[in-house]
């Protein structure tokens, strides 16, 4: 799942790994659970984030090899944030050769609504989980649904730091999504839509390059 910040790529990407009953794997999520346990990773990596740059593509390489090894991937998993860079997308290759094909989704939305959603998102201190988007406004709620811990903006969301992110994007991860291209597994989806119409050409996407994940198999009457 690929997008700029606040495309949508997590929010859609939890829905559609418990729906399909497979991993979600968001290098973002690895990344602030270490910073946030202090590990020695958590500190190397802690000042980039901070900063709204990409850390290396060795390490994070590194971490996704060893996540794909696990045995719970077997049945497939849903890659959210990974990969941003032209190396990272040849090292996926490597890492999926032997495997079924990967299948790469793009969710493009106008910068202006990703400052927009970024600034108003909220995410719980405690579990991190975050507010839904399909709350009707996620700035005014006061508690985490799941947990009841604290909302708070995540370190990264301020507006300067935003909009770094996206200068980042534009530069290190359009290029590579020009790598994927060319395959008849790749796609690109509009990501300004309300959640529920992006879940719904997500999964028509999905049932058009790999039959039986889209929305015949989800169930039309669930959407
Ligand atoms: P990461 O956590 O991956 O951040 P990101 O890519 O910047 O993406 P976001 O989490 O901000 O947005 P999202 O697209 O998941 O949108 P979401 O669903 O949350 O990475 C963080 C950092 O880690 C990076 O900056 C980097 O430092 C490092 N990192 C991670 N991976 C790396 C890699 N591979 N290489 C190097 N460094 C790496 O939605 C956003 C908000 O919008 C939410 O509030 C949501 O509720 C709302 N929303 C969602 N969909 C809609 C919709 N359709 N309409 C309206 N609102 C919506």
């Amino acid at each position: 799942m690929l997008g700029p910040p606040g495309a949508g790529k997590g929010t859609q990407a939890e829905r559609l790994a418990r729906e399909q009953g497979v991993p979600k794997i968001s290098t973002g999520d690895i990344l602030r659970e270490a910073v946030q346990s202090g590990s020695e990773l958590g500190r190397t990596v802690r000042a980039a984030m901070e900063r709204g740059e990409l850390v290396s593509d060795d390490l994070i390489t590194g971490i996704v090899r060893d996540r794909l090894s696990r045995d719970d991937v077997g049945d497939g998993f849903v890659l959210d944030g990974f990969p941003r860079t032209v190396p990272q997308a040849r090292a996926l290759d490597h890492i999926m050769a032997g495997r079924d094909p990967l299948i790469v989704v793009e969710m493009r939305v106008p910068d202006e609504e990703l400052v927009r959603r970024v600034r108003s998102r909220r995410v719980c201190r405690v579990c991190g989980t975050n507010v839904s988007a399909f709350s009707a406004d996620p700035s005014k709620a006061s508690k985490c649904e799941r947990c009841g811990g604290e909302l708070v903006s995540r370190a990264d969301d301020s507006e300067t730091v935003v909009r770094e992110r996206l200068r980042v994007y534009w530069r290190d991860t359009r290029p590579m999504i020009e790598y994927y291209g060319d395959r008849p597994t790749f796609r690109v989806i509009d990501g300004a839509q309300p959640p529920e119409h992006v879940r719904r050409s997500l999964l028509a996407a999905l049932d058009a390059m790999a039959p039986g994940t889209g929305p015949a198999a989800q169930g039309e009457g669930r959407l």
